[in-house]
C-alpha cells in the first residue's frame, strides 16, 4: 500500500447516504486497518453549519447500533479523523475553506511527500456538475511526487439517454475517466464479484454457457417494502431507472460478457460494452409494468402517477452466444419476499428415458442475497428401494461452507478500489451510455403515457402478468420441489 496523506471528503456529510453507507464502510475500512490514523483524514462537507463534534456525534448514532463493545474504542479514534467544513455546492468560499483545511493535513503529513484526495459526493446529482466544478477550480491534489485527485459519484446518471450523456460530458471536460468512480453497489456485492470466476474459471461451465444448453436466464430483484420515505425521489425515476437499468444490468452483463482478454479493467469494461450494445430493442409485447396498490397515498406521489413500481421484461442479446436465449429481468418494491438472485435455467434432455420433464429441469441459482448461496438443481434417482427420480441440489450456502468469514458490505469493497485506484467494479462512460440506449425509448413512453402498470396487491408475486410472460419466453417452474436453506 501507498504510504503518506490520504484525504477523504464526504460531500453531503449530514445527508442519508453518507450516514447509512459512506461513513459506516469508512469506519469499517478504518476498523480493519485499510485506513491508518497517521496517512488519513475525513473531511465532511455540507451547508449545514455544525461542528466537528456535531458530525462525529451523528455519525457516531448510526455506527454504534449494531457496534460489539470492543469497537467502541476504535470508534472514538476513527471520529477522531473526521474534520468539517460548511459551505455551498457552488460556493468558491466553501471550496476554498476546504481546500485550506485539506492542504493543513496535507502540511501536517508532508513528510511523506503525497497529496491523494478522494471526493465522494453523496449528494444528488443534479448538484454534480457544480461540485466538480469547484473541486476543479480549488480543491486539486498538490504537486507533491505521489499525488491523485478522484470523484466517486453515484446513480441517478440522468434520467434517459440525453440527461446521461449532457451529465457525462459536464463532468467529462473536467475529469478524465480515470480520475472518475460511477459506482453501482451492486458491482461490490460478493456473488456478483464472483460472477467472472465461475464462469471463467471451471471448465465445467464453459462448454454449458450459451443457446445450446441454456434455455433462458432470470435475473431477479425483489423487495418487500414500498416506497417508504423516497417516494418523491421514486416516483420521478420508477423501478426501471432505480434497479433494472443498472443493478441488473451490470449484473446482466456479466452472465452474458464474453471472456476478456484480461483481468485489467478496460479489458473487462470492454466485454461488457460489446454485449450491452448487442441487446435488442425491447419488443412492448415482453414488457409488464406494475404499480401496487396504495403507492400514490404517499403524499410526495402525484395521485395519478404512472410511474412503475414492478417491471418484468425480457432483453434480448442478438449475438452468436446468446441468441433465442430470453434474459428475463424482474424488479419490484412490495412484493412477498427480499431477494435478489440469478437463475440459468437449462434446456430439457433429449430422448429423456426417465420422464422427469414434469419434475423441473437443471437449474443453476446464484442468490445474490439474502443469505449468498449457489445451487444447482439436479434430477436425481429417489433413494430408496424404488426406481424414481426426484429433485434435489448440489448446494454452495456462505453462511454454512464459510462460517469463518465475514462477508464485506459492497460500499467498504468499491471505496478500498477507490483508493486503490481499480476501476474494474466501475461502470465506465461508454457503458452507461450502451446501457441508457436500451431503456430509453419504453422509459419515455412511459412518461408519454402510452405504457401503462398495471396494478397489484402489496405483498403478492407481483402482477400475474409477468408470470406469464416468464412462461411464456419458456421458464418451468419446478413443482414438487423447494430450495431449503441451511440454517445456521
Ligand atoms: C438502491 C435503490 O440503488 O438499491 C433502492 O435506489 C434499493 O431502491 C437498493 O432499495 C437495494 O440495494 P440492496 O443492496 O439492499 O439490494
Amino acid at each position: 500500500t501507498e504510504m503518506g496523506c490520504l484525504s477523504i471528503v464526504v460531500l453531503g456529510a449530514s445527508g442519508d447516504l453518507a450516514k447509512k453507507k459512506t461513513f459506516p464502510a469508512l469506519f469499517n475500512l478504518f476498523r480493519q486497518g485499510f485506513l491508518q490514523s497517521n496517512e488519513v483524514h475525513i473531511f465532511g462537507y455540507a451547508r449545514t453549519k455544525l461542528s466537528d463534534d456535531d458530525l462525529r456525534e451523528r455519525i457516531r448514532g448510526y455506527l454504534i447500533k449494531g457496534a460489539l463493545p470492543e469497537n467502541l474504542e476504535i470508534l472514538s479514534d476513527f471520529l477522531k479523523l473526521i474534520k468539517y467544513v460548511s459551505g455551498g455546492y457552488d460556493s468558491a468560499e466553501g471550496f476554498l475553506s476546504l481546500n485550506k483545511e485539506i492542504s493543513e493535513h496535507e502540511l501536517a503529513k508532508n513528510s511523506y511527500g503525497s497529496s491523494r484526495r478522494l471526493f465522494y459526493l453523496a449528494l444528488p446529482p443534479s448538484v454534480y456538475p457544480s461540485v466538480c466544478k469547484m473541486i476543479k477550480s480549488y480543491c486539486m491534489n498538490q504537486a507533491v511526487p505521489t499525488g491523485w485527485t478522484r470523484i466517486v459519484v453515484e446513480k441517478p446518471f440522468g434520467k434517459d439517454l440525453a440527461s446521461a450523456e449532457e451529465l457525462s460530458a459536464q463532468l467529462g471536460e473536467l475529469f478524465d475517466e480515470p480520475q472518475l468512480y460511477r459506482i453501482d453497489h451492486y458491482l461490490g456485492k460478493e456473488l456478483v464479484q464472483n460472477l467472472l470466476v465461475l464462469r471463467f474459471a471451471n471448465r465445467l461451465f464453459l462448454p454449458l454457457w450459451n443457446r445450446d444448453n441454456i434455455d433462458n436466464i432470470q435475473i431477479v430483484f425483489r423487495e418487500d417494502f414500498g416506497t417508504e420515505g423516497r417516494g418523491g425521489y421514486f416516483d420521478e425515476y420508477g423501478i426501471i431507472r432505480d434497479i433494472i437499468q443498472n443493478h441488473l444490468l451490470q449484473v446482466l452483463c456479466l452472465v452474458a460478457m464474453e471472456k476478456p482478454v484480461s483481468l485489467r479493467p478496460e479489458h473487462i469494461r470492454d466485454e461488457k460494452v460489446k454485449v450491452l450494445q448487442s441487446v435488442l430493442p425491447i419488443n412492448y409485447d415482453e414488457v409488464v409494468l406494475g404499480q401496487y396498490e396504495g403507492y400514490t397515498d404517499d403524499p410526495t406521489v402525484s395521485k395519478d402517477s404512472n410511474t412503475p413500481t414492478f417491471a418484468t421484461m425480457i432483453l434480448r442479446i442478438h449475438n452468436e452466444r446468446w441468441e433465442g436465449v430470453p434474459f428475463i429481468m424482474k424488479a419490484g418494491k412490495a412484493l412477498n419476499s427480499r431477494k435478489a438472485e440469478i437463475r440459468v435455467q437449462f434446456k430439457d434432455v433429449p430422448g429423456d428415458i426417465f420422464k422427469c420433464k414434469k419434475q423441473g429441469r437443471n437449474e443453476f441459482v446464484i442468490r445474490l442475497q439474502p443469505k449468498e448461496a449457489m445451487y444447482m438443481k439436479l434430477t436425481v434417482k429417489k433413494p430408496g428401494l424404488d426406481m424414481s427420480t426426484i429433485q434435489s441440489e448440489l448446494d454452495l450456502s456462505y453462511g454454512q461452507r464459510y462460517q469463518e468469514v465475514q462477508i464485506p458490505e459492497a460500499y467498504e469493497r468499491l471505496i478500498l478500489d477507490t483508493i486503490r485506484g481499480d476501476q474494474q467494479h466501475f461502470v465506465r462512460r461508454d457503458e452507461l451510455r450502451a446501457a441508457w440506449e436500451i431503456f430509453t425509448p419504453l422509459l419515455h413512453d412511459i412518461e408519454d403515457g402510452k405504457v401503462k402498470p398495471v396494478p397489484y396487491k402489496p405483498g403478492s408475486r407481483g402482477p400475474p402478468e409477468a408470470d406469464e410472460l416468464a412462461a411464456k419466453a419458456g421458464y418451468v417452474q419446478t413443482h414438487g420441489y423447494i430450495w431449503i436453506p441451511p440454517t445456521l
